[in-house]
């Protein structure tokens, strides 16, 4: 699990001459191993959350503590080196890389980590599998259906068993089947591994799946729910 302290985070960013306001002051604290729902409109400012949670963005003010350390004040490479260790990241766009199959892609973040090629292939296959795309192992993204794109980056996001998954959007393409499958691997990894998982959404079907929930309107948390109770 991960200990994840946000506090009065801003972002701003600038287009031409005017500011957009993406991200208004965001204080949240996550200190068991939940599965938290970030809900809201598009633009209300959910992919920079959790691009700014992930280090792959930074902000205009505030900060962002993970597991006791300061994401803000850590310089590249120890950022790198937690990402790959520790965050699965699940991008709305997916980034896969379109020269390497499936499982070459699943497996790239255990090489990184030193994993052989024989070990990381097998466990690539596996999460490959618990997704429903063994069959299309050996394909390329660009052979691929945009659902079946956004499993292999799920798979990709959990082959490293990360202490904390964000997830921007990951049953977005997906139909019943298929999210459900998505969903009940990560309710797995949450109960049986600790692992907490960030995820944005606009799918009625991720709902019943959240520890809580966390509506976020034009950059600010509007309501919070924890399993149905309303807090301020
Ligand atoms: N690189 C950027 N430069 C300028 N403005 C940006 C940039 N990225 C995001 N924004 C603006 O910040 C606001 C929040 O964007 P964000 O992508 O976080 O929204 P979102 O909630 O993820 O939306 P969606 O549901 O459509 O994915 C929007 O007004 C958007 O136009
Ligand atoms: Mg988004």
């Amino acid at each position: 699990m991960s200990k994840i302290e946000i506090v009065s985070l801003t972002k701003k960013y600038m287009l031409g001459h005017t500011t957009v306001d993406a991200l208004r002051g965001i204080d949240v604290c996550i200190d068991s191993p939940e599965i938290i729902g970030i809900v809201g409109p598009s633009g209300s400012g959910k992919s920079t959350l959790l691009n700014i949670l992930g280090g792959i963005d930074v902000p205009t003010s505030g900060s962002v503590w993970i597991n006791g350390e300061n994401i803000g004040t850590m310089n590249d490479n120890q950022r790198t080196a937690m990402r790959r260790r520790d965050i699965g990241f699940i991008f709305q766009s997916f980034n896969l890389i379109p020269v390497l199959t499936a499982c070459e892609n699943v497996s790239l973040p255990l090489l990184a980590l030193g994993f052989s090629q024989k070990e990381s292939q097998k466990k690539a296959l596996n999460l490959l599998e618990r997704v429903g795309l063994i069959r299309e192992a050996k394909q390329r993204p660009d052979e691929l259906s945009g659902g079946q794109r956004q499993r292999v980056a799920v798979a990709r996001a959990l082959v490293i068993e990360p202490k904390l998954v964000l997830a921007d959007e990951p049953t977005a393409n997906l139909d019943g089947e298929s999210g459900r499958n998505v969903l009940e691997l990560m309710h797995g990894m949450n109960h049986e591994m600790k692992t907490t998982f960030l995820l944005s959404t606009h799918d009625p079907r991720v709902l019943p799946y959240l520890d809580r929930r966390m509506y976020l309107e034009d950059g600010l948390i509007t309501k919070t729910e924890i399993n149905g109770e309303h807090l301020a």
